[in-house]
């Protein structure tokens, strides 16, 4: 799949984020270890890139680890840190050949060495990538992110513009990212679990209870067709009271 230059699409610049939930309880009921669903669910990881760039989706930002996920036994934490390792060397090279920007968010400070020099080629070899815009959060939570902005700001903080942009350098995201659009969770939990908590203000929901490892290209697509039959009002009426 090779797509250099963007091209018009009803998804361009939508921001979408994903709870990638489920891999656990999906390998659980095959009776296989966790870490066999983790590994499923890069599979899963790929297509969605894949679909993605093909819609033209802007920006997707995808929950890999979580701060909270420290508190896991910790061979499925050594296991995860693994695999996000191989996984990010892996997809960073299909990254660059699909032009997809890849950026890492989260704290970096508690993340194993290895990874994190991952982290810095992937960034730097597809910094870039002008038609998807590939959000990976390890070690990261939502409220952390608001308090070092918040820490950044002083008193700033009453721009709601001057804000995002300190949210994006203290997310290492290289410009302020656009709300998220469509947030998308597998795994039939209806929760945001510390997820992009100040851009979700006005996500609209897809909820799923297929399990990550079994979520397809063609349910990505419904959920992108199911956004675009919202009506967004952010606050507003419907246009046609308005009228
Ligand atoms: C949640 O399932 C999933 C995770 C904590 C890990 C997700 C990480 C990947 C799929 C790797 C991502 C790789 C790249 C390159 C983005 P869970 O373990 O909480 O499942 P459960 O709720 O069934 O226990």
């Amino acid at each position: 799949m090779k797509r250099t230059t963007a091209v018009p699409s009803p998804y361009n610049g939508m921001h979408v984020g994903i709870i990638m939930d489920g891999n656990g309880r999906w390998a659980n009921a095959r009776a296989m270890p966790r870490t066999a669903g983790h590994r499923a669910g890069v599979r899963t990881v790929r297509k969605i890139i894949e679909a993605a760039t093909r819609a033209g989706v802007g920006t997707m930002t995808l929950y890999a680890f979580s701060s909270d996920n420290w508190s896991r036994p910790t061979p499925e934490v050594s296991a995860l840190m693994r695999l996000l390792r191989r996984s990010l060397q892996v997809e960073s090279k299909r990254c660059l050949e699909n032009g997809v920007r890849l950026t890492v968010v989260g704290r970096r400070d508690r993340l194993p060495s290895p990874l994190l020099r991952v982290i810095q080629e992937a960034e730097a070899v597809t910094a870039h990538g002008r038609n998807l815009h590939l959000r990976v959060a390890i070690d990261y939570s939502a409220r952390e992110s608001i308090m070092r902005a918040a820490s950044l700001a002083g008193a700033d903080a009453t721009n709601r513009e001057r804000f995002a942009a300190l949210l994006a350098q203290a997310n290492h995201d290289p410009f302020p990212i656009r709300d998220v659009d469509l947030l998308i969770r597998t795994g039939g939990e209806q929760r945001l679990s510390d997820f992009l908590l100040w851009e979700c203000a006005y996500a609209e929901f897809y909820f799923t209870r297929r399990m990550w490892p079994e979520f397809t290209e063609e349910e990505f697509l419904k959920a992108l067709v199911d956004f675009e039959a919202r009506e967004r009002r952010f606050g507003g009426v419907p246009a046609a009271a308005a009228s």
